[in-house]
């Protein structure tokens, strides 16, 4: 692995293989996001019966929540081929040019990173995507000329992390916008559940709840975290995951009882000991730390702020009460109002 942390972003390479049997392969086998199931699904089954294509579908979120899962699964459901590329990995139009005249009728094409597409890449995927046509230049200098391809109809998922960095007109082109949400515990002790099941692991009750527990809201930390359990109960415990060898494995992974790993807890310890608790901005933070703002901002702030550990105002990010506890902080008390009774 090139990057050790359990809550990195990217599945590695040794993951993908095991990602794969551990994926879900139709909306029924998606555990959660009822909501997004529930729009998906009507919208895929509208399109099946008029005989069209689906609209193209934007999906956004914080990583490992299931965005590469979902589109697989839109090209699944509709019985269509999938041709996967990232907004990085195309690096000039004629190279979308030639993914797009090779896509099927009702293909899915899902670009990941979709916020990461180069400006002049972005702008010939409008036309593709609005009327189902690749501009391309012929010639050079005066003589150029350009010629109008026509294209099969086809559905580009784009998949983002940062929904904010998408232009206006990019997201004006997506017929529909799901934006996926962190799981509760019980949607992730579902999901560990399955994955035991599929990896025939032996796991108690009691242990599935504390892989849960500390999973982030993140599926793809959950099933991290149920692969280490799942190593440390065949060398050290026969195979059986009870409690016990369940939270020896993950108290050796340095994950807390909130599942906050050792980056989360050190970016409030900033905040809160270099910082005075905040405001204090996220680039600061960053150099603070050594570590890429992005990183920050897309894998970790995400998550801190959904329970409630850093807020994020106009002039920065500050530390709750709930940080200052979970660190064993008596938190500061509230500023006494200066207003007068007069
Ligand atoms: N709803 C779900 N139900 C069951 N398992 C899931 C679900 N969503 C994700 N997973 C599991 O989590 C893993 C990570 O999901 P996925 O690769 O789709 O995340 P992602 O949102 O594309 O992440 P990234 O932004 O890093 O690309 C999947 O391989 C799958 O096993
Ligand atoms: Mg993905």
């Amino acid at each position: 692995m090139t990057d050790d942390r359990l809550v990195s972003s990217g599945a590695t390479p040794e993951e993908d293989q095991l990602d794969q049997s551990l994926r879900p392969r139709s909306l029924d086998e998606y555990v959660g996001q009822e909501a997004v199931r529930e729009q998906l699904s009507i919208q895929l089954e509208a399109a099946k019966r008029r005989g069209e294509p689906v609209e193209h579908v934007l999906l956004a979120g914080p990583p490992g929540l299931g965005k590469t899962t979902l589109a697989n699964i839109v090209a699944n459901e509709l019985g269509v081929s999938i041709r996967t590329t990232s907004g990085p990995a195309i690096d000039h139009a004629g190279a979308l040019g030639s993914i797009l005249m090779n896509l099927s009728e009702r293909d899915v094409f899902f670009i990941d990173e979709i916020h990461r597409l180069q400006r002049v890449v972005e702008e010939s995927l409008y036309p593709a995507m609005e009327d189902f046509v690749f501009d391309t230049v012929l010639g050079k200098g005066v003589g150029a000329s350009t010629a109008r391809i026509p294209l099969n109809r086809f559905t580009c998922v784009g998949a983002t992390t940062r929904q904010g960095l998408l232009s206006s007109p990019l997201r004006d082109r997506f017929g529909a916008t799901y934006r996926l949400d962190f799981y509760t515990r019980d949607e992730l002790a579902r999901i560990v559940r399955r994955s035991a099941r599929i990896l025939a692991l032996d796991v108690e009750e009691a242990a599935v709840d504390e892989i849960a527990r500390r999973s982030r809201g993140t599926p793809r930390i959950a099933n991290r975290l149920l692969r280490r359990v799942r190593d440390y109960a065949q060398v050290r415990a026969e195979g059986a995951a009870s409690l016990d060898v369940t939270k020896k494995a993950l108290s050796m992974l340095d994950i807390d009882a909130e599942g906050l790993d050792q980056l989360d807890r050190r970016i409030l310890e900033t905040i809160i000991h270099k910082f005075a608790g905040g405001p204090v901005g996220l680039d600061t933070i960053a150099t603070a730390l050594s570590e890429e703002p992005e990183t920050i901002e897309d894998v970790y702030e995400p998550f801190l702020m959904q329970s409630g550990f850093i807020q994020r105002t106009s002039r920065g990010r500050t530390a709750t009460a709930l940080a200052y506890r979970h660190l064993g902080l008596e938190p500061p008390g509230p500023t006494v109002q200066q207003t007068s009774l007069l």
